[in-house]
């Protein structure tokens, strides 16, 4: 019947045979993914009236503090998925090692790897957060999961997307053929198809930098972040500076409008040389995102896809968006121009 709308699982349904990503299994994976973030957008939809604000006390393995709604998402997360029956393990921004099933819960023979929430720092003042995962089918035949099934190259994910918890609730996801977005429709608690196969502007006018940054910065990120701040190149109209200080929402909106997104490395840390971002659970996913939907992606000099992770919680310096955008500012970074 015309103006139902298009679920997550009739669109999966309506796709599963051009992507042998979508699975039954993975049919069942995305559904519980989607069951915990309705619960985590029941939270921050009421966050400004329960508990649920403000620090838990702890710090996690990022060297950050925990706030209270990272901990409840997580917690969600990791005990539905836990649960599905389609993970053989997971892995969290939050918990420093690799989260197996237990023995006495059904495995299957996917990975998930998620930040369960991005841009905590928005959280106690009402701006967008989200959730971020990557998916990967697990190569070994081995009982149980070795690290190798996680240190994978970005390349090898068979779907990837995010929750964006803002003035709608939404889902933005590719198999590996398009990306799609879907809204919730929070009076019958359904995602429905709302932006199908999103393609990114060749080249935008917004770009995202923390400019806050700029004296951490070496000379060839500054001359970038300086390009799309120059007006002298009268091929193209001035660029306007947007951040909303979680990744998952600059990005999001540069994925609909057009622009660059850079978390340059900075010297600002000694322990984070690279930046901020982290590879596997922020930069890989959003990157299969940012390439599906005609974008790119690169650390300042390779694809973000082509990187294969050293370590867990590995860091990566990040620039995503519009094709264009991102080739220029790999250009400059690589000392090409
Ligand atoms: P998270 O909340 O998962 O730690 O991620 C926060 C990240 C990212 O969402 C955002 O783009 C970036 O931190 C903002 O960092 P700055 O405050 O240093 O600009
Ligand atoms: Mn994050
Ligand atoms: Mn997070």
């Amino acid at each position: 019947m015309e103006g139902l709308g298009i679920t997550v699982t009739e669109h999966l349904l309506i796709h599963q045979k051009e992507s042998p990503a979508a699975t039954g299994q993975f049919t069942r994976l995305l559904s519980e993914l989607i069951f915990s973030a309705k619960i985590i957008a029941r939270e921050v939809k009421k966050a400004g009236l329960v508990d649920i604000l403000g620090l838990t006390g702890d710090i996690n393995v990022q060297g950050e503090q925990v706030r209270k709604l990272d901990e409840f998402s997580n917690r969600v997360l990791i005990y539905r998925m836990q649960r599905s029956g389609v993970l053989c393990a997971m892995a969290s921004e939050e918990n420093a090692d690799v989260i197996e099933v237990p023995d006495d819960m059904p495995r299957g023979n996917y990975i998930l790897i998620f930040d369960p929430l991005d841009g905590s720092s928005n959280i106690d003042v009402n701006v967008n957060i989200g959730t971020i995962f990557s998916i990967y089918r697990v190569v070994g035949e081995r009982p149980y999961v070795t690290m190798e099934e996680f240190l994978r190259k970005g390349s090898e994910q068979v779907a990837a997307g995010y929750f964006l918890y803002g003035p709608s609730t939404m889902l933005v996801y590719t198999t590996g053929k398009g990306v799609h977005g879907f809204t919730l429709d929070p009076t019958v608690g359904e995602f429905l198809l709302s932006h199908p196969d999103i393609r990114i502007p060749e080249q935008g006018r917004i770009y995202s930098v923390n400019e806050s940054n700029t004296n951490y910065w070496d000379g060839r990120t500054k001359k970038v972040v300086d390009y799309f701040k120059s007006t002298e190149n009268a091929r193209r109209k001035p660029y306007t500076a947007r951040y909303i200080g979680a990744l998952v929402a600059d990005f999001h909106r540069n994925l609909l409008d057009g622009g660059i997104f850079m978390y340059p490395a900075d010297n600002k840390d000694p322990a984070k040389p690279s930046g901020k971002l982290r590879l596997l659970c922020e930069a890989a996913p959003l990157a299969f995102v940012a390439e599906q939907a005609g974008g790119a992606a690169t650390d300042g000099r390779e694809r973000i896809l082509d990187i294969r992770a050293a370590h867990l919680h590995q860091r990566t310096p990040l620039f995503i968006g519009s094709r264009r955008d991102v080739e220029t500012a790999t250009a400059i970074m690589k000392g090409d121009v």
